[in-house]
């Protein structure tokens, strides 16, 4: 195995998803190597250090944090010569009724076979399309299924009534996930094989927060995303309506995949992805075409309110305060990504004092203003420590730090260790 991180979920592969309640506990024999691993790949890193980076606010520490995670996660998987989170369980795995297939009988990609729940499609259907799929490593997806939360009935018995604005008892959650837990959330733009085809790029400093939000088809500036060989300086291509000269990149400049004739099947049975498809390509997915990744989302288990950091591609991914500390032997096409983190959701503060933004251009920048402020100054933390189940206002912004009054409420919930996830896509 050609990566410490890899080793280390090979380590555990052994275990279907499906594992009987009340086994969590119990480390078996082939589990030992697999632990001793991890710690010598620094994952979970200690959680007094990464304590110490969030306390003291020490952007640059956790920037490096959050890029040496990244460099574990993308690091080519053998023998399928994927990054790693590629070979993960989907959320389709996850919140299966039935028991998940064994891990070993199922092929690699299987992130995009999409099952969305309604909540799940409510949610995306409105908006401009995005093929957006999540990730859930090894630790995640067996915690979940050991404790039966991708059930709605196990979350329903936890839940504790709140009268008057005040808990019953003591605040709940689910039982606690594994330092090593990680889910992630990539999006994909999809990339004709045989001609350019025009890209949204989000330029931070040209952006006015809109009230409705500013998702991609108010982004000031496109690019063609075109053939690597042979490629002309610029092109014309069509998006939304309006024909543009446009600047060409090279598909190789991204992550992507290549669609063979099983993932064209997958993505043209699924609504969102078909959609998108028209839009971008003109016409349905074909074997050759692409999916190129544009944004990729992370949250790690290593903190109590998780550590959360996000990608994004830009055609200029080299110099600016995003592309900071990025590492040498991060290469290739993920070289052309900025990142974000956030271990807090206030500090360190902005530098007008409000609390601290961290935001993907693809995935939150749509969120519209619901009182607080649009998506574009939303922070990972600040919306995910809300997340409870029933969900309750998943996709509204609010700024800082938790208020008692926003858990509060008068029906009874109970808290999703962070994951918006497990109360929208549970049966
Ligand atoms: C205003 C709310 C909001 C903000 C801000 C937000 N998210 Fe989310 N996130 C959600 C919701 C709702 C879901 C689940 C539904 C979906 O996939 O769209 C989700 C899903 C996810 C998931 C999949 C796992 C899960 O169960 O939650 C990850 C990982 C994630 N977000 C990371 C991030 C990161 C990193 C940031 C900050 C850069 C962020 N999110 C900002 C609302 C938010």
């Amino acid at each position: 195995m050609n990566s410490r991180l890899g080793r280390w979920s090979a380590g555990v592969l052994f275990a279907a998803l499906a594992t009987v309640p009340g086994t969590l506990g119990a480390r078996t024999a082939a589990e030992k190597p697999a632990v001793r691993d991890v710690e010598r790949a620094q994952f979970p890193a200690p959680e007094a250090s990464l304590e110490k980076l969030k306390r003291t606010a020490d952007l640059g520490g956790q920037r490096r944090h959050l890029w040496h995670v990244l460099g574990e996660l993308t690091r080519s998987h053998s023998p399928s010569r994927l990054p790693q989170f590629l070979t993960w369980s989907g959320a389709k795995d996850v919140f299966a009724i039935t028991s998940a297939a064994p891990l070993a009988t199922r092929s690699p990609l299987r992130a995009f076979e999409v099952e969305e729940s309604a909540a799940a499609r409510a949610a995306h259907s409105s908006g401009p399309p995005l093929i957006v799929v999540a990730h859930y490593n090894e630790a995640a997806a067996r915690h979940i299924r050991a404790n039966a939360l991708q059930r709605r009935a196990t979350l329903q018995s936890m839940t504790v009534s709140r009268k008057g604005g005040k808990l019953d008892t003591v605040s709940r959650d689910v039982p606690t996930f594994p330092r090593s837990a990680i889910v992630l959330k990539s999006a994909w733009w999809p990339v004709a094989g045989d001609a350019p085809v025009a890209m949204p790029v989000w330029d931070a400093e040209l952006h006015i927060a809109a009230a409705g939000g500013n998702d991609y088809p108010s982004w000031r500036r496109m690019v063609a995303v075109c053939p690597t060989h042979g490629a002309p300086r610029t092109v014309e291509v069509q998006l939304m309506g309006r024909t543009r000269r446009l600047n060409c990149v090279g598909i190789d400049r991204f992550y992507h995949l290549r669609l063979d004739a099983a993932m064209v099947e997958q993505l043209r049975n699924e609504p969102t992805a078909r959609k998108l498809a028209a839009m971008v390509l003109g016409r349905g997915f074909r074997t050759g075409d692409h999916l190129a990744l544009v944004a990729l989302h992370v949250a790690t288990r290593e903190l109590p309110d998780w550590v959360w950091g996000t990608l994004w591609w830009h055609d200029s991914a080299m110099s600016g305060p995003f592309a900071a500390d990025r590492p040498k032997n991060l290469g290739g096409p993920w070289s052309n990504y900025l990142m974000n983190v956030a271990f807090d959701a206030v500090h360190p503060r902005e530098r007008d004092g409000s609390p601290r933004v961290v935001f993907n251009p693809w995935l939150e920048a749509r969120f519209a203003d619901s009182g607080q402020g649009s998506g574009m100054v939303s922070n990972c933390i600040s919306c995910h420590q809300r997340a409870t189940y029933p969900a309750i206002g998943p996709f509204e912004v609010t700024r800082g730090a938790r208020k008692n009054t926003q858990a509060a409420g008068t029906i009874a919930s109970v808290e999703t260790s962070s994951l918006w996830s497990l109360p929208l896509q549970a049966h």
